[in-house]
Parts: C-alpha cells; sequence; structure tokens
C-alpha cells in the first residue's frame, strides 16, 4: 500500500517536472507579428501583408491567430490581405503549435493593431464656382509624409450604373504634391482623387465624388425650377426640368444633412422631375446628361410651414429667384404664407441688416449691382422665413477678353510682315527681269566654286529624293536645286513654288 503510493507521487513529481521543463521550452518562445509593408494605418484598398515570425529553434509549426477582426486570417505563418477592408481592422496575435506534437505550443504573440480608413477624403474649394475662376482640389490622406503619389480625376456620370466613372486630368497621375489646381473651370464639375504608395505601388480606393457649382447658364444642360424660388414649404411639390441636346439624363443632389449625392426624384413625367419635398431635402440639385455633361446647380431650401413652437401659426417663406441675376435687371422679393403672398407689411433684411420696414409687401429694385448680392429674408408679424442666398451675375468681358486682347496685335503683327514680304519679293522679282539671269548667272558662278558640294550630288543622281526635301520647304535644297537645273539645262517646271517658277520666267 505504502509502495504503491510513494511510486505514484514519485511518478505523478516525474510528470510534472517533464510538463513543466517541457512548457519552459517553449513557453519561453513569444512569436512576433510583423506588418509588411510595416503600415499599422492603411485604407482601403491598399495590399498588406501580416506575418508571424517564431524565432528559436529548427522546429516545424503550424500557425494559429487570434483576432478580433470580421475576416479572419488562415492558419498560416503569413496573412497578406490583397485589397484591404474596413473587415480587416482589428488586434491580431498569433501562436505556433510544434508540428511534430500539436499539444506543445509557443506563447501568444504580443498583439498588434491594424487598422484600415474607409477612402482618402478630396475637398474642393470653392464649392461655388464663378466662371472661369481657379478650382483647388485636395486629396486628404493621414501621414503625408508616408511617401503619397496622388491620382486625379475628373467623374463623368455613367447613367446605367447610377455612378460615375473616372477620367484621369491631365497631368493628374501620381502628382507628389497632395493638391491640384484646375485653372479656368467654368460648369459645374465633379473630381475624385485617390492616392499610392509603396514599392511596388499599392492604391487606396477612390474618393468620394465632390462638386465645384457653377451657376453659369452657358452650359449645354440647362436645368429650370418651378416654383421658380429657393425657398419651398415641406410637401409642396417641386419640379425640375432639364433640357439638352440629349435623350438621357438624372437630376442630382447634395442635401445638406448628407453630403453624399444621390438622384431625388420621385417621379419622372416626361422630361421633369418631380421633388415632394421632405424637409432634409434642402441642398444643392443639379442636372447630368447621359453624354456626361453637367447643368448649373441651383440652392432649394424646404421649411415647415409652421414652427414646433407655435404649431398654429404659420411661418412664411421668401421669394427669391433660383438662378443668378444678371447686373443691371430688376428683381422683386416677397415674403409667402402657405400659397398667399402677403401684401402689405413685410420686413426685409439683406446680410440681417433691416432695409425695409414700411407697408409694402414687395422689395423691389430696379437695377440690382453686385452690392445687392447676400442672403435675404423677409419678416411678417413677428414670423421670420428663412434666409436665403440671393446672387448677382457682373457682366465682364474678362474670359474671352484676354485671349482678344492680345490676338489683334498678332494679327497686326502678322499683316505688316506679311505684307513687306510681298513687297520684298516683288522688288526682288523686278530687280532680276531687269538684269535677266543675272541672279542665276550669279548663283551658278558661286556653284562652280564649290563643286564637291554633296547636296548638289545628291541632286544629280537622285532627282526625286530631292524633290521629296523640297515639299519639306528647305530654303537650302531649294536653292541648290535651282542651281543645279540650271547648270544641266533642264527647263521643266516643279509644282508647288510659285517663287521657283516666277524666276524660271
Ligand atoms: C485555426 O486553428 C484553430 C485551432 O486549431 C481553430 O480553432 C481555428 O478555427 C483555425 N482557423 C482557421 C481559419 O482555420
Ligand atoms: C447657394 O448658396 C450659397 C450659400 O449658401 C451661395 O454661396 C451660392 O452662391 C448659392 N448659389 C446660387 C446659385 O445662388
Amino acid at each position: 500500500m505504502m509502495g504503491h503510493s510513494l511510486l505514484c507521487t514519485a511518478g505523478f513529481f516525474l510528470l510534472t517536472t517533464v510538463i513543466c521543463a517541457y512548457a519552459e521550452v517553449t513557453a519561453s518562445i513569444r512569436p512576433v507579428v510583423t506588418l509588411h509593408p510595416n503600415w499599422s494605418e492603411i485604407y482601403r484598398g491598399e495590399t498588406i501583408t501580416v506575418r508571424c515570425e517564431i524565432h528559436g529553434g529548427d522546429t516545424e509549426w503550424d500557425y494559429e491567430w487570434e483576432t478580433n477582426s470580421i475576416i479572419k486570417p488562415p492558419n498560416q505563418t503569413e496573412y497578406r490581405i490583397s485589397s484591404a477592408s474596413s473587415f480587416n481592422s482589428g488586434n491580431y496575435r498569433c501562436k505556433g503549435r510544434m508540428k511534430s506534437s500539436q499539444n506543445k505550443t509557443t506563447e501568444w504573440s504580443d498583439s498588434v493593431t491594424l487598422t484600415v480608413f474607409d477612402n482618402p477624403v478630396l475637398t474642393v474649394s470653392p464649392s461655388w464656382l464663378s466662371p472661369g475662376a481657379s478650382v483647388t482640389l485636395n486629396c486628404e490622406v493621414k501621414h503625408p509624409s508616408a511617401g503619397w503619389s496622388f491620382y486625379w480625376y475628373k467623374a463623368v456620370p455613367a447613367l446605367s450604373e447610377k455612378s460615375y466613372s473616372y477620367k484621369l486630368l491631365p497631368d493628374g497621375s501620381g502628382t507628389a504634391q497632395d493638391s491640384y489646381i484646375i485653372h479656368g473651370q467654368t460648369h459645374t464639375a465633379g473630381y475624385v482623387c485617390r492616392a499610392g504608395r509603396g514599392d511596388p505601388e499599392y492604391h487606396t480606393d477612390h474618393s468620394q465624388p465632390k462638386f465645384v457649382w457653377s451657376a453659369d447658364v452657358n452650359s449645354a444642360v440647362s436645368l429650370t425650377v418651378s416654383p421658380d424660388r429657393v425657398q419651398h414649404f415641406l410637401s409642396d411639390s417641386l419640379s425640375l426640368t432639364c433640357k439638352g441636346n440629349f435623350t438621357e439624363w438624372r437630376v442630382m443632389t447634395v442635401l445638406q444633412r448628407n453630403p453624399s449625392y444621390y438622384n431625388n426624384c420621385w417621379l419622372m413625367i416626361g422630361s421633369t422631375c418631380i421633388i415632394h419635398t421632405l424637409v432634409s431635402d434642402t441642398g444643392v440639385y443639379w442636372c447630368e446628361s447621359g453624354s456626361g455633361e453637367f447643368s448649373r446647380a441651383v440652392n432649394i431650401t424646404v421649411v415647415q410651414k409652421n414652427s414646433i413652437y407655435y404649431p398654429y401659426d404659420y411661418v412664411p417663406i421668401l421669394v427669391s429667384p433660383v438662378h443668378p441675376l444678371t447686373e443691371g435687371a430688376s428683381v422683386s422679393l416677397s415674403c409667402s404664407l402657405t400659397t398667399q403672398k402677403i401684401l402689405s407689411n413685410v420686413f426685409f433684411y439683406h446680410n440681417d441688416k433691416l432695409i425695409q420696414n414700411d407697408t409694402r409687401g414687395e422689395l423691389n429694385i430696379s437695377a440690382v449691382s453686385k452690392s445687392d448680392e447676400g442672403f435675404y429674408k423677409c419678416q411678417y408679424s413677428g414670423r421670420e422665413s428663412a434666409q436665403s442666398w440671393m446672387s448677382v451675375k457682373v457682366i465682364t468681358v474678362t474670359v474671352s477678353g484676354t485671349d482678344s486682347s492680345s490676338s489683334p496685335v498678332w494679327l497686326m503683327v502678322g499683316l505688316v510682315c506679311g505684307v513687306s514680304l510681298i513687297i520684298i519679293l516683288l522688288l526682288l522679282l523686278y530687280r532680276c527681269r531687269q538684269s535677266k539671269y543675272s541672279c542665276f548667272t550669279r548663283s551658278i558662278q558661286s556653284e562652280s566654286h564649290s563643286p564637291g558640294s554633296s547636296t548638289n550630288h545628291g541632286v544629280n543622281q537622285n532627282e526625286t529624293h530631292e524633290y521629296g526635301s523640297l515639299q519639306h520647304g528647305t530654303a537650302n535644297v531649294y536653292e541648290s536645286i535651282k542651281q543645279v537645273k540650271n547648270r544641266n539645262g533642264e527647263h521643266h517646271k516643279p509644282e508647288g513654288s510659285a517663287f521657283y517658277i516666277n524666276v524660271q520666267m
């Protein structure tokens, strides 16, 4: 009995010692998780490899990963993420399990955090364009020092895909700068960027499209809004009509509350998009054609009829034009309750400054100027409308003026040069005629002093070849043909040169 228990204890002791000794061997090994390239923060679309490295011993290992990421790595030493997404974000740790003895494992490695950002963010400034101005694009990535290069695209409406396709802008491939400037933009346009880094270079996903809006009328696509005013009451119907030389089009919008873009039509009647307004429909609207053109853009503001504080008190809307006014045009702003225009005692504010507070119901400006531009609102018996921007377009000739101001100068220079040349030629001809063949005689004389000229040999041996050169207009060749012809006594007229023919006479 005693012997048995002694044996048992000894056995147990031995076993524990062996286990402990073994555990020591493996537990002293702690794998390391490494990232290749060594970026712990990456963008969607980039490629990265997560590796489990076990140093020590020539043992062969099986690998095991533990992660809180949504996509789990396979049980292998290397995990290559070839186009990262947010599902790859998380903490990664690994351990090794001996191939020869499956219950012998290493410790867990320290965990390494991988963060996958969505996509680069593009900013476009200004957001509203004065036609012909410059537009600056900025592509924002974290760690701008990490050797990024940038790619710049124009967004081209792809109606069938309900999205945009991207067209590389001139010199927009792989710039070292995170900004890109577009000069002389006149129309509404959309832009996209992406970034790349590393060797080989892997790219991030494209940014969301961002727009620069123009109120310019000279676009291939026209947009009309009915009723023609910026402010609309909640649940009113509002129609937007796009016209132009195309069959397919869509109305796009960027809403104030949700800065992504989408098609907001409730209903299409013929070529008109009907919007049944919700308060959240406040935003910028424009049309896009199937052939990739953009219309001018408009602001639309949707307001609730009654305020939440005074449910039975109606809030008025300002009736102001949706399109910019041309300098010198007349305009009449008014205030409206539901569908009724308020006829008297309306106060008007320009940039928060009271500018009219009499018995009139309208604010009439007979000839608007740039100084009338700004935010307007109206007030009726203590109830104030929302404010809206009224823009005034100054008529300038600067866009075409800068080009045409320089061209007359060149035209004049060209004209003077041309006329002088003709006069010189005529004088020359006259002199030649006067002294019969003296021109040629002089040439032949000078020719005979240098008979070894290679050009002349060429002409003699291969005339057709030289005629080819003649068409290229080389003055020297011209001269030599003339000279050689004369020496050989040939008199056929080559075509294509008035000068040559005239001299022959
Ligand atoms: C990796 O191995 C562990 C333990 O054997 C297992 O629970 C896990 O499901 C395996 N993962 C994969 C992706 O095979
Ligand atoms: C739209 O509103 C913004 C200010 O919110 C203004 O700068 C812009 O000029 C307006 N656009 C038009 C076409 O009135």
